[in-house]
């Protein structure tokens, strides 16, 4: 018998359906309040709205649980690759080993850009952001594939859901490239996934250069970390204006946008430009503790706190013992792991940081394992939206298969003038 929760305004009673997920989380569908009632319901922020139903991410904020398709983050980061993990996200299962090796095939064939696209770079100045870049140029494709960016077309929908994870790396480098006048390096066949990216970031054409496996793993690693989230702000932008119909790469591009803020994505460059100021200020961490917790200063401690989790984050887990697993095989000592930790460990001993819930999340350890890597901070970003393309795309997938998608768009409870009459500019006073 299906569940209704009981609505009691002004002298009448409403049903409202109960809908139950497939982990016993619930629901109060309101799908049909206004229509019965007259009413919207007001929530800012979305903190209590779902949005959609979906079968890619599961999380349990309380217990600290994150799985992409019933799978659980921690195995994932431990036997699989991010490239399995994009077919996972975008399918659903876990690839064949014939399936993989064509997705693999697939993707590594489809890697290089449009030479009148690489041209682009050369309007941006040289201290252009790459996020700014990033999400320029993955708005441009729509520009060059015009004939196969149908929304509605499986047919087109596969070539760009290629085109989209193949690219966006050679963007990515070619973005750092341009930024340090170094020429663009092409794509090669022969690497892997990540193994390309690293050499298009850092190996130039009068050199051999050697790809730290470490650092192959340590990335693809913090990939697989950051590849879907369910519906945070970057992912439900993109569901948003794709409700528009409009196509998978802008709608991709605008998800790139929403993660750039420092409240989301850019959160990993704020860490490491935030434990860089404690370091040059002397190292006085409880300065810094007392000032997050002053409301009045406006400051707070960049990679803590969520939205979801308020028990702990678990990728900052699994991401903290690779920080120190990868310094140590990389043989780098870095003060800056060592402020992070001792802020760790004074925040969470700190009644204010307890009582609201505020733990580590994602991007508290990431920046410094990029910074071992010797990505430039102003790259972590990007790096970000490197891992989280194939959450973008399932969740656009997802949205377009889904037959309840309607297009996003929210009310409001209108707070200004009423009517008034207007006034010609002489007479106003
Ligand atoms: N430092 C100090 N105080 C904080 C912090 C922080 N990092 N985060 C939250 N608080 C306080 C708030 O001031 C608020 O206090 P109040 O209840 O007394 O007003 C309370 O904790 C709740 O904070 P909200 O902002 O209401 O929580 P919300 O769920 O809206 O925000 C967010 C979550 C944006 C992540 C927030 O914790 C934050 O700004 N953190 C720092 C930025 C960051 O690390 N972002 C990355 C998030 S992970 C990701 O996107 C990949």
């Amino acid at each position: 018998m299906s569940e209704t929760a009981k609505l009691i305004y002004e002298g009448k009673e409403y049903e409202i359906p109960v809908i139950t997920g497939s982990e016993g989380e619930k629901a109060l569908d309101i799908s049909k309040l206004r229509g019965a009632t007259g009413y919207i319901t007001l929530d800012s922020g979305f903190v209590n709205t779902g949005s959609c139903k979906s079968s890619i991410t599961f999380l349990d904020g309380e217990k600290g649980i994150l799985r992409y398709r019933g799978y659980p983050i921690e195995q994932l980061a431990e036997h699989s690759t991010f490239l399995e993990v994009a077919y996972l996200l975008i399918y659903g299962q876990l690839p064949t080993e014939a399936e993989y090796k064509e997705f693999k095939h697939i993707v590594t064939h489809h890697t290089m850009i449009h030479e009148d696209l690489k041209r682009l770079y050369d309007g941006f100045r040289k201290d252009s952001h790459p996020m700014a870049i990033l999400s320029s140029m993955i708005c441009t494709l729509s520009g060059y594939y015009g004939e196969s960016m149908d929304p509605l077309n499986e047919r087109h929908q596969e070539i760009s859901i290629y085109r989209l994870i193949a690219k966006t790396p050679t963007i990515a480098a070619y973005s750092f490239k341009k930024s340090i006048g170094q020429p663009f390096i092409y794509p090669k066949n022969s690497l892997s996934y990540v193994a390309n990216f690293i050499n298009m970031m850092f190996s130039v054409p009068t050199e051999d250069y050697y790809i730290d496996p470490v650092v192959e793993r340590a990335l693809d690693l913090l990939l697989i970390l950051h590849a879907d989230h369910e519906q945070n702000c970057s992912a439900s932008t993109v569901r948003l204006v794709g409700s528009s119909h409009a196509n998978i790469y802008v709608s991709v591009a605008s998800g790139v946008n929403a993660l750039w803020g420092p409240l989301h994505g850019g959160a990993n460059q704020a860490v490491i430009e935030m434990l860089k100021e404690i370091h040059e200020a002397g190292g006085d961490i409880k300065k810094f503790v007392d000032k997050a917790k002053d409301k009045t200063s406006g400051f707070r401690l960049m990679g803590f706190g969520h939205r979801v989790y308020k028990n702990f984050d678990p990728r900052a887990v699994i991401i903290k013992k690779a920080a120190d697993d990868v310094l140590t095989k990389l043989d780098i000592h870095d003060p800056l792991l060592d402020i992070a930790k001792e802020l760790e460990e004074v925040a969470l001993s700190d009644e204010y940081f307890l009582e609201k819930k505020l733990y580590p999340n994602v991007d508290f350890y990431s920046g410094i394992i990029y910074k071992a890597l010797r990505i430039p901070v102003e790259m972590f970003t990007v790096m970000f939206a490197l891992g989280r393309m194939p959450g973008w795309i399932a969740q656009w997938r997802e949205m377009i298969y889904d037959k309840e998608t309607k297009i996003g768009r929210p009310r409001q409870i209108f707070t200004g003038e009423n009517k008034r009459e207007y006034v010609k500019i002489a007479q106003r006073t």
